[in-house]
């Protein structure tokens, strides 16, 4: 069952989704050579709270910490760690999600930690403009296949693989909804979009092969052949024209 909102629910994913983008306009600056992994999930911890919601992934399944943080080879889930130190040309995704007056917000960022070489900065940027590209597909009407058809063109193109083993959801009174957004498709296959729906979408595209492991400690995928890999994320409403993108941050367009 995908869950419809009403004009209600909508106006408070809306503001939990605001926070989420918040966040990760706040953490920016910290996000530069020498600083810890647990650092920035001890701020970005700090500034949800005082806004009156709590960080999602704490103690979701267990997981330790309160925002994810997937450095260069790492897919997706990586810990937050005081040993972990940010070093120039790393490339470091943070993934919030916020839970506010009963709804989730989830956004996620790949940041680039001062001077990245050219071919992990094109990785990062193909990225970006393979989530937009899904986002772009998102239409009453439409499918959820339409959404992995775009980005997977897309990241074949540049000679990215597209990640399979975890995918977009849909979002709102619970973190992870029904249905699964996969990045990879066909177009006019899978559920039928209409108004009111929210989901993520957030593909994680590596340099090398698609393929993931998981470390021991349960939690951080890395990629089978350590090339690095890029992701970004974003919640979605669709709208009786469209869609609008919850977690817009300021320096994004429409
Ligand atoms: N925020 C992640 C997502 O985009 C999920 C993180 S689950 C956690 O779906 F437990 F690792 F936090
Ligand atoms: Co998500
Ligand atoms: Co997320």
């Amino acid at each position: 069952m995908i869950s419809i909102k009403s004009t209600r629910e909508i106006e408070l994913m809306k503001a939990t989704s605001a926070l989420a983008a918040k966040t990760l306009e706040y953490i920016e600056p910290f996000v530069v050579p020498g600083v810890s992994t647990e650092e920035i999930n001890r701020l970005c911890h700090e500034f949800i709270t005082k806004h009156g919601a709590y960080p999602s992934p704490l103690n979701y399944h267990g997981f330790p910490k309160s925002v994810c943080t997937s450095l260069n080879e790492v897919i997706c889930h990586g810990i937050p760690n005081k040993n972990e130190i940010l070093k120039d040309g790393d490339i470091l995704n943070i993934d919030v999600t916020t839970y506010l007056n009963k709804f989730h917000g989830d956004t996620n960022k790949t940041f680039l930690v001062g001077n990245v070489s050219p071919e992990i900065k094109k990785l990062v940027d193909v990225t970006y403009q393979c989530m937009r590209a899904g986002i772009e597909t998102v239409v009453p009407g439409g499918h959820i296949g339409d959404i992995g058809a775009a980005i997977q063109e897309i990241a074949r193109a540049n000679g990215y693989s597209v990640v399979e083993d975890y995918c977009g959801h849909g979002i709102g009174r619970e973190f992870h909804e029904a249905p699964q957004v996969v990045h990879v498709g066909k177009r006019g296959t899978g559920p039928e979009m209409k108004p009111g729906m929210t989901f993520t979408i957030e593909p994680m595209i590596n340099l090398g092969l698609k393929e993931g492991k998981l470390l021991k400690d349960g939690w951080t995928v890395v990629t089978r052949d350590k090339k690095w890999s890029a992701q970004f994320e974003h919640t979605i409403l669709v709208t009786p024209t469209g869609h609008e993108i919850l977690t817009l941050r300021s320096e994004e367009t429409a």
